[in-house]
């Protein structure tokens, strides 16, 4: 019996944070499986030191980003440059995960050479085509054209069945930034490297970087930071900066040198890790943080009006706080002064995850594709 040959593509940091586990999963059975790794490099640093914390070498990089690049650049090089590398592997299934450009424009590529594509976290939902934006129509025309979808929750597999896909294509696995997240906080225990944070003090985590905050959001998270700091004595907020240039220059002109606040470039994930498990509360408008810090019993703050990530908010562990200042102040201020409201929201629950979602998609790709 020949190997199934497995082509995963990905392109950014939660792309290879949250694809790494099933990468080493699919490693580990190369009895029956054959893996290849392309990364697009839509990222490039930020991929590059998750690939070392995992140790992955890929097969093939094709290493498209390019300062403040744009979305049609960017769609156009990855379109044409995995069409070669589906030609030379030639997969019996290519892999890709969530909603980025990469995802889309890679899915859109084996579609073309009619190589069937198994969705990664399928099926998440605003049901907003502008928020998050491109996100949401990355992920529906990855879901449409994918034939094997790996849903993490319930929801997400309803919102699969209710676009029509059949219930034998959709798989519930749990998210693998679970098991990313459970690896990484077993196995590594690095700490924040080249912040000066104060033991007595309570950190507040402050991640941001979606498109449809770009501007005034931005200058609004920053103002409502910078009044938090000048009214608690007892809190001192970091803030790793996204090295988007639409972030990274409104917030170190806002933020830079003021007193209890700590930029710092974006960490690595293991000492990101430890940070989010010292922080008192998060705040952030990434996906992947509201999945993974409910597990680690912290109250999450989300910068945005809408999620597709609603199972955490119906637990109480995370609120949609938006970005408005005074909401921002109000909604931390609460956490701080309130010890029953924050003890609520500080419960560990874990709805996306139990650690074993690699393991259920290698177990489908093995009992489906086998020769
Ligand atoms: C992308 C994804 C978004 C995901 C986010 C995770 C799209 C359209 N957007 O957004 O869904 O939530 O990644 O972080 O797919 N840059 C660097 N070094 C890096 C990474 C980025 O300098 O390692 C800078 C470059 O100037 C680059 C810019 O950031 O052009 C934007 O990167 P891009 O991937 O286009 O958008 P993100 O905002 O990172
Ligand atoms: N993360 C990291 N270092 C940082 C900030 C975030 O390793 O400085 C991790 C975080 O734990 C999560 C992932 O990056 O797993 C989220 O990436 P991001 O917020 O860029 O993208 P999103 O999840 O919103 O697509």
């Amino acid at each position: 019996m020949s190997k199934i040959r497995v082509l995963t593509i990905f392109g950014t940091r939660p792309e290879a944070i949250k694809m790494a586990p099933l990468v080493k999963e699919i490693e580990k059975n190369s009895d029956t499986l054959e893996g290849f790794v392309c990364v697009s490099a839509q990222h490039r640093q930020i991929l590059d030191q998750v690939l070392e914390l995992f140790q992955i070498s890929p097969d093939f990089d094709l290493d498209v980003m390019r300062e403040n690049q744009n979305l049609w650049s960017l769609t156009s090089d990855i379109l044409l440059k995995t069409k070669d590398v589906i030609a030379k592997v030639n997969p019996d299934i290519v892999l890709v995960h969530g909603d980025t450009t990469t995802s889309m424009a890679s899915a859109l590529s084996a579609f073309y050479a009619k190589v069937p594509v198994g969705h990664v976290e399928a099926g998440l939902r605003t049901f907003n085509k502008y928020y998050p934006f491109p996100e949401e129509i990355n992920r529906v025309f990855t879901d449409n054209i994918s034939s094997y979808h790996f849903a993490p929750t319930d929801k997400s597999c309803k919102n699969l069945k209710n676009t029509g896909i059949p219930s034998e294509h959709i798989y519930k696995t749990g998210n693998t930034v679970i098991d990313a997240l459970l690896y990484t906080v077993k196995n590594h225990k690095e700490q924040p490297k080249g912040l000066n944070l104060n033991p007595d003090l309570k950190t507040i985590l402050l991640t941001s970087h979606r498109r449809e905050n770009f501007g005034e959001p931005v200058k609004n998270i920053c103002a409502a930071v910078i009044e938090l700091v000048n009214n608690n004595k007892d809190i001192e907020f970091v803030c790793p900066v996204h090295p988007n240039p639409n972030v990274r220059k409104p917030v170190y002109e806002l933020l830079s040198g003021k007193e209890r606040i700590h930029l710092t470039d974006p960490l690595e994930y293991a000492q990101f890790c430890t940070l989010m498990k010292k922080s008192y509360i998060i705040l952030t408008d990434s996906g992947g943080v509201q999945e993974e810090a409910p597990s680690l019993g912290k109250p999450v703050l989300v910068l945005r009006d809408t999620t597709e990530r609603p199972e955490a908010v119906e637990y109480g562990t995370v609120k949609l706080t938006g970005t408005n200042k005074e909401k921002i102040i109000s909604d931390v201020q609460n956490l701080l002064d309130n010890k029953s409201a924050y003890k609520k929201m500080a419960e560990a629950v874990n709805p996306y995850g139990d650690g074993f979602a690699a393991k259920r998609i290698v177990n489908v790709l093995q009992s489906s594709l086998h020769h």
